[in-house]
């Protein structure tokens, strides 16, 4: 009988991470490793990280120095580091850190099951981080994992071209390449085949979807074939970014019943000079004005945002549009991050001259801001009875099932497994900060 050897896998980062790993389990799975929860009992730990902010960087290295004692009681241990952290550091990760055999960067996900067995023969430490051409990225677009998911995400593109200021993304996913849209549409067949019920489309800006490749269909129009494929009863999509947000695709909100009523739209700014300083494409007016044209063609639609506070350059006039454009788009939901200065992005170079207090400051401003406003939206859901789609048994535990809405909010509420799948009627009886807890309305 041969062993049976063990990975162990934490994944950081956004839906392409999320998607990346689904990857590297089914890849490892068919050299015969066999996934496991603890670091402890793997013959293989591996992080998938992300670099989107300092902060997220220097969690890398703390997770990977609990490694390191693991290593020590056992020499054999193979420490792997992908995603977008390998991909910016590379060879000096490998510098830095004596116990770590490989690193693979954001085009080299395939390359692992070689990479590993490099490491287990000849004890090698490897490295994997050039960017491929477009026709192999094309060619090497993510396999279709299988798993038991309702809901999954689909990547219909990869990379990014916009550089806006802030931003490494564009430095450690290369170039955008929108994936074929048969290919797009056979996936989502083959996972509504499998159960699947709800997908969500992605892509560092799925907006411009299709825009590079000759001959390729809109995104829009890529929202109206899948809208057609059985099975599928949800349909959302994301990240949007509002430059590239099209009438075409406006309409879809009003047109397709299959697509949920939330979108993610991050505004990042309500300064103009600010938004003109990160190159985001587009003024405070066009963006309001999207949100508008939004809200005619779907009333029900309830928006999400990011935004970054303390930007270089950004004065307490600029902040307070910020709070400004926050208070007449009323999100549902906003994700604030305090600017994070990145190797080689173009706002690297810009004079920071705003003090940490100040920062923090207004930082706490715009969430007691966000959190009434989210409050005040999410209680207008009390006493109603919505649709949830049944995703698995809730992390709340005491048998409870847990879905979510149409606007993306978790509902926890009572009822049998068999309804894994469906879509339920459910009171709200509770709202809490984060979900909903509700009763069935059917026995
Ligand atoms: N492609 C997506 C988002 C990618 S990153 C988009 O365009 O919306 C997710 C969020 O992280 C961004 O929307 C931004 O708000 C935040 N972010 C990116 N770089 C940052 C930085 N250097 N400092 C602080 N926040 C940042
Ligand atoms: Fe980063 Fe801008 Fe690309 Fe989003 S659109 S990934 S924020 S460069
Ligand atoms: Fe992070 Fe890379 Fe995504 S930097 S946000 S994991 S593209």
């Amino acid at each position: 009988m041969t062993m049976e050897k063990r990975f162990y896998l934490e994944t950081f980062g956004c839906q392409m991470n999320v998607v990346d790993s689904e990857r590297i389990v089914a890849l490892l799975e068919g050299i015969g490793y066999r996934q496991v929860e603890a670091p402890e009992s793997a013959d293989l730990v591996l992080l998938n990280t992300c670099s989107i902010r300092d902060k997220a960087e220097r969690k890398v290295y703390g997770h990977l120095g609990r490694f390191k004692p693991i290593k020590a009681e056992n020499p054999g241990l193979i420490v792997g580091v992908g995603g977008c952290v390998a991909q910016q550091e590379g060879q000096r990760l490998l510098d830095k850190l004596p116990y770590l055999d490989l690193v693979f960067g954001t085009h080299n996900v395939h390359k692992l099951p070689d990479m590993v067995r490099d490491v287990e023969e000849n004890r090698a430490r490897c490295l994997e981080t050039e960017f491929l051409d477009r026709d192999t990225r094309l060619r090497l677009f993510p396999d279709r994992a299988p798993g038991e998911s309702v809901s999954r995400f689909v990547t219909v593109m990869q990379g990014c071209d916009n550089f806006c200021s802030y931003c490494i993304v564009p430095y450690v996913r290369g170039r955008e390449v929108s994936r074929p849209s048969a290919e797009v549409l056979d996936e989502v067949r083959y996972l509504a085949g499998q159960g699947v019920r709800e997908v969500t489309l992605i892509g560092q800006n799925v907006n411009s979807y299709g825009r590079k490749e000759e001959g390729e269909i809109s995104f829009a129009q890529l929202l109206h074939r899948v809208q057609a494929i059985e099975g599928i009863e949800r349909i959302r999509f994301t990240t949007s970014h509002p430059k590239d947000l099209s009438d075409e695709l406006i309409d879809c909100f009003g047109a397709l019943d299959k697509l949920c009523w939330h979108l993610h739209l991050p505004v990042q700014s309500g300064s103009d000079h600010i938004l003109h300083s990160m190159n985001r494409g587009y003024t405070r007016a066009q963006y309001l004005r999207i949100v508008r044209r939004l809200k005619e063609v779907c009333p029900e639609i309830r928006l999400t945002s990011d935004i970054i506070v303390g930007f270089p350059g950004e004065s307490e006039a600029d902040f307070a549009e910020t709070l400004s454009l926050m208070e007449e788009v009323r999100y549902a939901d906003v994700f604030s991050f305090l600017y994070s200065s990145r190797p080689e992005t173009a706002a690297a170079k810009l004079k920071d001259e705003l003090s940490p207090e100040i920062k923090q400051q207004r930082f706490g401003r715009l969430i007691a801001l966000q959190e009434s406003s989210s409050a005040s939206i999410w209680a207008a859901d009390q006493g109603q009875v919505l649709e949830v789609l049944v995703e698995g048994e809730s992390r709340q535990g005491g048998g409870q099932l847990f879905g979510r809405t149409t606007w993306n909010r978790i509902v926890n509420f009572h009822g049998s497994r068999d309804l894994i799948g469906q879509i339920v009627p459910v009171r709200i009886k509770r709202v809490y900060k984060n979900s909903h807890l509700g009763d069935l309305q059917i026995s």
